[in-house]
């Protein structure tokens, strides 16, 4: 069976711990790996804007020795006259891996089930999770260790980063605290899944209203956009929504001392966040945006291992 990403527990907690080490090396020696030369292609498809995502898995399969073919969904028959399955059969004849930008994530389970080469989610409506690698990356190095550590995500509690966040931390051992209204709950299911991983991993996932109880002694602290892509028509009712949720000094002060700040950008001061507090000493945030590219590497080199391995026992 083809391994894909298309959310962070499709990898088991050891694996992501794996994928972590991989990370740190390849930042170290940022050329060592080239299981993509030839080059091979990875086509990567944005059907949502992106800077991020974009740049960093343009310049990891380059650095890969591979060559990216980044495909705006508006100008190609994907989401028009073609369906995501006949889409992963083409694709599949000619590059060696799949990255996709999306809306639901049903998409790319059609996607993942119509093609032998691994898919990867570089967004959906549900999940983020090479975003979450990026940051477990940036908290690593900054506090040595995650398993343990309390990370509170405070806002909209349904967004593709809050639902990462649960599954992602929980895996790896964390506490994780979602402060949001009930309406912007994470997924009932999500929660769910969080809660079996956590039994093995000794994490945790605690659901909150109250945004100052839900961050008081937090190690990290990590928001988002109130209004993600394809939400923009209810920003009027999000930004009355969420207000009391936005991170400030106040806010940061109830967590650790030694507490550091997240945010996937792009952000919205004065929002979700404000600027001392984004701009200040205890965010991290471009170390974060800078993790992107050695987390996914990391993770395109180990599906592609993972992959030519079942390649090879069908063989
Ligand atoms: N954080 C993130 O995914 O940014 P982009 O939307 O710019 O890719
Ligand atoms: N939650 C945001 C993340 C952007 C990287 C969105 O989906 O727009």
């Amino acid at each position: 069976m083809t391994r894909h990403f298309l959310r962070d527990d499709d990898i088991t907690p050891a694996e992501q711990a794996a994928i972590l080490d991989l990370a740190v090396e390849l930042k170290a020696d940022r050329w060592r790996d080239r299981p993509l030369e030839g080059p091979q292609t990875v086509a990567v498809i944005f059907d949502k804007s992106s800077t991020r995502t974009r740049v960093s898995f343009a310049v990891g399969i380059a650095d890969l020795g591979g060559s990216p073919l980044i495909i705006s969904t508006a100008s190609s028959q994907l989401g028009g006259k073609e369906t995501p399955s006949d889409t992963a059969r083409v694709l599949e004849r000619m590059v060696s891996a799949i990255v996709w930008r999306t809306y639901g994530q049903a998409g790319l389970e059609e996607m993942a089930a119509g093609t032998r080469v691994p898919v990867v989610n570089a967004l959906s409506d549900d999940f983020h999770p090479c975003q979450l690698l990026a940051d477990l990356l940036t908290i690593r190095e900054h506090k040595g260790s995650l398993d343990g550590l309390t990370v509170t995500f405070l806002g909209d509690g349904a967004s593709n980063m809050a639902q990462s966040y649960v599954l992602a931390c929980v895996m790896a051992g964390m506490h994780v605290r979602v402060a949001s209204p009930v309406e912007f709950s994470p997924e009932a299911s999500v929660v769910a899944d969080a809660d079996a991983i956590a039994a093995d991993t000794g994490g945790s996932v605690t659901l909150f209203t109250d945004p100052a109880e839900a961050t008081a002694g937090a190690d990290v602290v990590v928001t988002d956009t109130w209004v993600s892509m394809g939400k923009e028509e209810e920003k009027a009712h999000r930004v009355a929504t969420f207000g009391a949720y936005r991170v400030d000094a106040e806010l940061m002060a109830l967590a650790a001392p030694d507490a550091v700040f997240l945010h996937c950008l792009p952000a919205d001061r004065g929002y979700e966040v404000t600027a001392d507090v984004i701009d200040g000493p205890q965010s991290i945030i471009w170390d974060e945006a800078e993790n992107r590219l050695h987390a996914q590497k990391a993770l395109l080199v180990w599906l592609l291992a993972q992959n030519a391995r079942v390649d090879g026992e069908a063989a």
